[in-house]
């Protein structure tokens, strides 16, 4: 039996469901039952059958199903798999920004850790933040946490005034507006999808041609007739989107736009996870049930 069929085997025995988050390499992704963005796997943990959910992505992903899903028995593969982005914010910084503005409400983006989260009033990830931040009340004074690119284009496209925390993505913040315009002078007839925590939303948000999350990357792909097309974003999409159209040419922003947490995870690591259930990851009562209703309240808007 080769490693994919003892995984599924496996995971049929342990009453297991695999997500697998669109930056996984496409071996992963194969094994798994559902395949997204961190709203679809957010949505998906929310009402799963299975006792067992692994989770082929980043913790702050498992720690968001074990949130959701707090009778379930949450697995990741390689415990060391963070996201830099999500340790740029402690939850006693979104207190002390409430202390000095007591009218004023906190946004998390979910890639941030389970403790932020309880301290925030909504969340929100990069297919609806504009979305969430419309939703609040106009007047009202909102501190946007942890990622400033995504606070700046959310900014613009809603026309409200944010707080933005000065977190980034260490992968993204290198898609500079310098390295879009050289991608662009090699691929002049390419369309630019880019992920908007790119770097490049403080130089020009001009640049792109769609603002997508990874799984509007996929779609913006499917209905369009382009030909050719820049993704400015980690490079699994480009290997999914290559995969997904043939026909089609991506061109990623250069080879190092690779995620290593992400990349932890592979087929060996994921039997052996559903093998001895491990590692789990448990967000503590406490804390589960003050970020459970920031995250029920994003999920609730559409
Ligand atoms: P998506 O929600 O667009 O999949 O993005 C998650 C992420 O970590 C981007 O770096
Ligand atoms: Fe976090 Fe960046 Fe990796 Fe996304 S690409 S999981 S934001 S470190």
């Amino acid at each position: 039996m080769n490693i994919q069929a003892s995984i599924r085997a496996l995971k049929a025995e342990r009453n297991a469901a695999i997500l697998a988050h669109n930056y996984q390499t496409m071996d992963v992704q194969e094994v798994g039952d559902h395949v997204g963005d961190s709203l679809y796997l957010a949505r998906v943990a929310s009402r799963l059958e299975e006792k067992v959910i692994l989770l082929a992505g980043v913790r702050f992903m498992a720690e968001t199903a074990s949130v959701l899903c707090p009778e379930k028995t949450i697995i990741i593969p390689d415990l060391e798999a963070g996201c830099s982005l999500a340790g740029m914010i402690k939850s006693r910084e979104i207190r002390a920004w409430k202390d000095k503005h007591s009218d004023g409400g906190g946004v998390a983006y979910v890639n941030t850790t389970a403790e932020v989260k309880a301290e925030s009033d909504i969340c929100c990830t990069s297919a609806n933040a504009c979305q969430v931040v419309s939703s609040l009340p106009e007047n009202a004074r909102i501190l946007f946490v942890p990622d400033y690119s995504l606070g700046l284009y959310v900014q613009r496209k809603t026309g409200r005034k944010l707080d933005l925390w000065p977190g980034f993505c260490h992968v993204h913040a290198d898609i500079t507006g310098d390295v879009i315009r050289e991608q662009k002078r090699l691929h002049p007839e390419a369309r630019v999808l880019m992920h908007p925590e790119c770097g490049c939303m403080s130089d020009s948000m001009d640049l792109a041609d769609e603002v997508l999350s990874t799984s509007g990357m996929l779609k913006a792909c499917e209905r369009s007739t382009d030909k050719e097309f820049i993704i400015a974003t980690e490079n699994g999409m480009v290997e999914q989107l290559r995969a997904a159209h043939p026909d089609k040419v991506f061109h990623p922003v250069g080879e190092w736009a690779v995620c290593e947490y992400m990349k932890l995870h592979n087929l060996e690591k994921i039997l052996s996870s559903l093998k001895n259930l491990e590692f789990v990851v448990k967000v503590p009562g406490d804390i589960a049930e003050r970020a459970r209703r920031p995250i029920e309240r994003m999920l609730a808007l559409s």
